[in-house]
């Protein structure tokens, strides 16, 4: 075991979080990066390291890396995609980390190139990895379970239909789970391949497939209705833009791929989208113990 500490930055995100959980859980030294130092106290006590921060303060970065042997570098969606991720691999490799371990986008968003401004923000940051003197994997997840179907599940509860831009459309949902179950297996793996792993679930579903499952979960009728995607607003923030390129992309069935990444990785199967529902209609209409 390396006592050198790994440092994670989006650290208190949806899946960073996920990542510091079970690094801690196997004894790693875990540091996080963060602008929100109590934050991240209350999230993980104790258990870590908190470097406090911006990826646009040079100084705070600097800090951050200092004796880090590892690094889960992870950022949003947002026009300083490219500048803060390079910022953080070159102070890592100047502190002579041995391996940066990148959330990357969807590889629909990266390939074939032109179609997404978030695909090629990822690439260029993909790109100047390649070129670093260090061990580097790139993790291209498909869509997450947890942002995307969290969402619809929520809808289907409070209003008994869900809504897509094309219900025949299939996506190969992943589990946000299982993707840091692989980030974990490849930041402390003896040996990484330098390249580009296309992660996806086990199955390819569409959304009025997932209307009939959430039928069953709720154990009522679950109305499939298509709604044509928004327009890309030109003069929308990154964000914007980005996620209505996404809903286009997902529209046209770029998204309806699967990869035996997981299993060969992991040797087991990855999570379903049908475990996935039942586990969050199971949690969101759970009624609340009666508290005396
Ligand atoms: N959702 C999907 O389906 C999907 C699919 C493929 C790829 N991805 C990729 O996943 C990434 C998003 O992951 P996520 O949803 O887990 O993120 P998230 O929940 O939005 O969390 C963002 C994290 O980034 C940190 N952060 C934001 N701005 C920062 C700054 N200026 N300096 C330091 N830290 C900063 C935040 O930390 P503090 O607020 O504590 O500072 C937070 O921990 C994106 O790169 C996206 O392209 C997502």
């Amino acid at each position: 075991m390396s006592t050198r500490p790994t440092l994670v930055t989006g650290a208190t995100g949806k899946l960073g979080r996920l990542v510091v959980e079970r690094l801690v859980a196997l004894g790693q030294p875990v540091r996080v990066f963060t602008r929100r130092p109590d934050a991240a106290r209350t999230l993980f006590g104790e258990t870590v390291q908190i470097a406090a921060g911006d990826f646009g303060d040079r100084a705070a970065l600097d800090a951050a890396v200092g004796g880090i042997g590892r690094l889960l570098l992870l950022s949003p969606i947002s026009a300083r995609l490219v500048a803060d991720q390079t910022a953080v691999a070159d102070a890592a490799v100047a502190a002579n980390a041995a391996r940066i371990v990148k959330i990357s986008g969807s590889d629909w968003t990266i390939e074939p190139p032109g179609n997404s401004i978030s695909g090629a923000a990822h690439a260029a940051v993909e790109r100047h990895l390649s070129g670093l003197p260090t061990e580097t994997v790139s993790l291209r997840p498909n869509a997450w379970m947890q942002v995307s179907l969290a969402n619809t599940v929520r809808q289907a509860i409070a209003s008994n239909q869900v809504i897509a831009a094309n219900l025949d459309a299939g996506i190969g949902y992943i589990d946000a789970r299982d993707i840091a179950d692989v980030a974990v297996h490849q930041l402390l793996a003896d040996r990484v391949r330098n390249r580009a792993f296309n992660l996806t679930g086990p199955d390819v579903v569409s959304f009025r497939q997932i209307a009939a499952l959430l039928a069953a979960a709720l154990k009522r009728p679950v109305a499939a209705l298509e709604k044509p995607p928004q327009a890309i607003p030109a003069d929308g923030d990154f964000e914007h833009r980005a996620v209505a390129q996404f809903v286009r992309l997902i529209a046209a069935g770029r998204a309806a791929t699967t990869t035996d990444v997981i299993s060969t990785l992991l040797g087991r199967p990855p999570r379903t989208v049908a475990d996935f529902i039942l586990q969050q209609v199971a949690a969101e209409t759970a009624v609340p113990e009666y508290q005396p």
